[in-house]
Order: structure tokens, then C-alpha cells, then sequence
């Protein structure tokens, strides 16, 4: 399992993560990045994933790096 961390508050809407990382993350109505689990709920601060998959190249191509990844398996 690994925890994904938005600082939302950073997030300036570039929309990046949600093109690379279309299956986790979505622009919401107020123009900021918000996460979707693995439920299908919609977060703004954090989820637990079971995989990192995309979430990586999200977290690495974030302009302003407001996506960090807490990966518990490494
Ligand atoms: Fe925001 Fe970074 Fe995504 S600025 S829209 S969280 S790539």
C-alpha cells in the first residue's frame, strides 16, 4: 500500500496529473486537482492506493510538486 498526499492549496491547475494519470486524478469544478480512489470517491487530501502506477508520473511532473507519494513497500 502507498499513500498518495495532495496539498491542494498549492495546486495551481495545470491539469498534468490529470493527463498522465487520468484513472486517479480529475479536475474538479474550482479548478484544482483532486484524487480519485480506488472506490471511486473522490479525495483532496490523501488516499491509499495498492499500486503507485500513474500517481508517479504525476507526483514527478506536478510544476509546483504538490503530489508526494509515501510508499510503504520500499
Ligand atoms: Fe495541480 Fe499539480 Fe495536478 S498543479 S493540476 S496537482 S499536476
Amino acid at each position: 500500500m502507498a499513500k498518495i498526499i495532495l496539498e491542494q492549496e498549492k495546486c495551481i491547475g495545470c491539469g498534468t496529473c490529470q493527463a498522465l494519470c487520468p484513472k486517479y486524478w480529475k479536475m474538479a469544478e474550482d479548478g484544482k486537482a483532486v484524487m480519485i480512489s480506488e472506490e471511486g470517491k473522490e479525495e483532496k487530501v490523501e488516499m491509499e492506493v495498492k499500486d503507485i502506477s500513474c500517481n508517479k508520473d504525476a507526483a514527478d511532473s506536478c510544476p509546483v510538486q504538490c503530489i508526494r507519494i509515501n510508499d510503504r513497500n520500499s
